[in-house]
């Protein structure tokens, strides 16, 4: 896609160099992360107004530590070097990068040396909180260079060349951890490399729209909805770029919440007038489903299930040549980004995807988005907070919250008591502060009293949690009254189930789902 200015960042391996990009989009420009590994000139062929070199967890001494390609260097074009990116810039020029025996990890007092453009406008210079994360550091400075900014263990923690207008800062302005590191960013693309801001979700939206007409032309692109905000999105924007040539498919596997199917599907063809055909495979699923109680042999039947049903639907549109998918920027620098040795071990879910012999063409509109832009997207699509704001839901659904084996019945029980803790959780404000917040069938029952009579019964367990990004998670420390409204709300209102239990349980060592 053309956008009108576009910073470029050479990755060289740090575990937070999404949020590079994210600082620079929210300055309102355009950013893409590439690895460190690529060709310059293709690099070159994207048009850069201005490159990032990002931090990485190697040494420059070390044998195999990634390079500078000479040429980022040649092109004149302004320069920020964050971390590693300074030493590789120190190195890669005439300085000289000192080895160090520890590292230095967390907050600094950084101190600005005379007047730098990096630092306009930004409080209190003399001693910023800044974090670092670091082993070696810049002994001596490359000719040209100045000195910006120094800490009590550092000499060099900052330097620039206005001349050349490279810039380069030791510590981390891309991290919370630095007081106005914002700022920081923000002058370095609006002050020094006098870039304009352009990249809005509007602008988005429009240049995304008619990106997809092209690529598509007048072919026909079937896409599954989830009913997530991520496939919902894409497919609200693709229903713009080529109307009724969109075919959505939302398969009902039998899994989903209590009206998830109504609300999905209604909502989307009352407000988008888009084109989904709704496919009703509950038996298909859960008859294939039948006594299984394995959660990894649950989520293989329920996956290759979906291609089955997904396949057929799709074949039985008369010429469809594309796949409308909601990949989001993350999946794409992920798969082609730089690994440095200290590189999270991340897992994936359901990635398996679509079978090749489909052959089809893929079209994934929000390819370039992090997900805080895909929300906004649609806010400006005009999509109302319940759409938007969401809860993450697994694509096993139920299934996995059914512990032990599947039955109508005990489906049935879960998700009425799904239903009251969605409730619950959105009358008192809370659904939008947790993560996730959902009900367990456990497979046991336990006796209770009700009236005169000794029950024995089902129990429910509620999972609420706090979370960045799924990886780690906290239970929620939701108002006892809220979760004694679930409770008793529960055990009066769904038949069958009559004790309900709090898991106070955090990941890691536990997992947000309990299989
Ligand atoms: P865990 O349970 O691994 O969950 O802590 C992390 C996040 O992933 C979701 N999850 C899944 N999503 N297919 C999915 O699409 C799955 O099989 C699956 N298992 C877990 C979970 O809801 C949470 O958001």
């Amino acid at each position: 896609m053309q956008h009108q200015d576009k910073v470029i960042i050479i990755d060289f391996g740090s575990q937070v160099t999404q949020l590079i990009a994210r600082r620079i989009r929210e300055a309102g420009v355009y950013s893409e992360i590439h690895p460190c590994t690529s060709d310059p000139a293709a690099i070159k062929a994207l048009n850069p107004s201005a490159l990032v070199f990002s931090g990485g967890p190697s040494s420059v001494h070390d044998e195999g530590a990634p390079p500078l390609p000479k040429a980022y260097l040649e092109w004149g074009l302004p320069i920020l070097g964050i971390c590693y990116g300074m030493q590789v810039l120190a190195h890669t020029l005439d300085g000289e990068v000192t080895r160090s025996q520890d590292r230095e990890y967390g907050p600094a007092e950084f101190s600005t040396l005379g007047d730098c453009p990096l630092f306009d406008g930004v409080e209190r210079k003399d001693r910023l909180k800044v974090w670092m994360s670091h082993g070696d550091h810049v002994g001596r400075l490359p000719s040209g260079f100045v000195r910006m900014g120094r800490t009590e263990k550092l000499e060099n923690a900052a330097m620039f060349d206005a001349a050349r207008k490279i810039y380069a800062v030791q510590f981390h302005p891309e991290v919370a951890h630095t007081d106005q590191g914002g700022r920081i960013i923000a002058n370095f693309l609006f002050k020094i490399a006098g870039l304009k801001p352009g990249w809005t979700m509007a602008s988005f939206v429009e240049s995304s729209v008619k990106r997809m007409a092209e690529q598509v032309g007048d072919g026909k692109v079937v896409l599954g909805l989830s009913g997530g905000i991520d496939s919902t999105v894409a497919a609200v924007l693709l229903n713009r770029a080529i109307g009724k040539r969109l075919y959505c498919i939302f398969v009902d596997n039998g899994l989903l919440r209590m009206h998830e199917r109504e609300e999905v599907i209604g909502f989307l063809q009352e407000h988008f007038d888009l084109n989904v055909k709704c496919v009703d495979a509950r038996r298909e699923f859960l008859d294939k489903l039948k006594g299984v109680d394995d959660p990894e042999q649950k989520r293989k039947i329920i996956g290759y299930t979906f291609i089955e049903v997904f396949d057929r639907e799709a074949k039985a549109i008369e010429g469809v040549g594309f796949l409308g998918q909601g990949t989001l920027y993350p999946d794409v620098i992920e798969s082609v980004s730089f690994k440095g040795p200290s590189a999270v071990i991340k897992s994936h879910h359901n990635v398996g995807g679509l079978p090749e012999h489909m052959n089809l063409k893929l079209v994934e509109p929000l390819r370039e988005l992090f997900k805080d832009e895909v929300r906004k997207v649609a806010a400006e699509l005009g999509m109302p907070e319940n759409i938007i704001w969401r809860h993450p839901f697994p694509g096993p659904g139920l299934a996995i919250r059914v512990i032990g084996e599947i039955t109508d019945e005990r489906l049935e029980i879960l998700r009425q008591a799904d239903m009251i803790v969605q409730q619950e959780l959105r009358a008192s404000d809370w659904y939008r502060k947790v993560w996730q917040g959902f009900a367990v069938l456990l497979p046991l029952k336990t006796v209770g009293v009700m009236g005169d009579d000794r029950t024995y019964e089902h129990v429910i367990a509620l999972r609420i949690v706090d979370s960045i990004d799924a990886m780690t998670a906290d239970w929620s420390r939701l108002p006892p009254e809220i979760l004694a409204r679930m409770s008793s709300r529960i055990i009066n209102e769904v038949k069958g189930v009559n004790r309900v239990v709090f898991d106070i349980s955090s990941k890691p060592p536990s997992t947000i789902e309990w299989e």
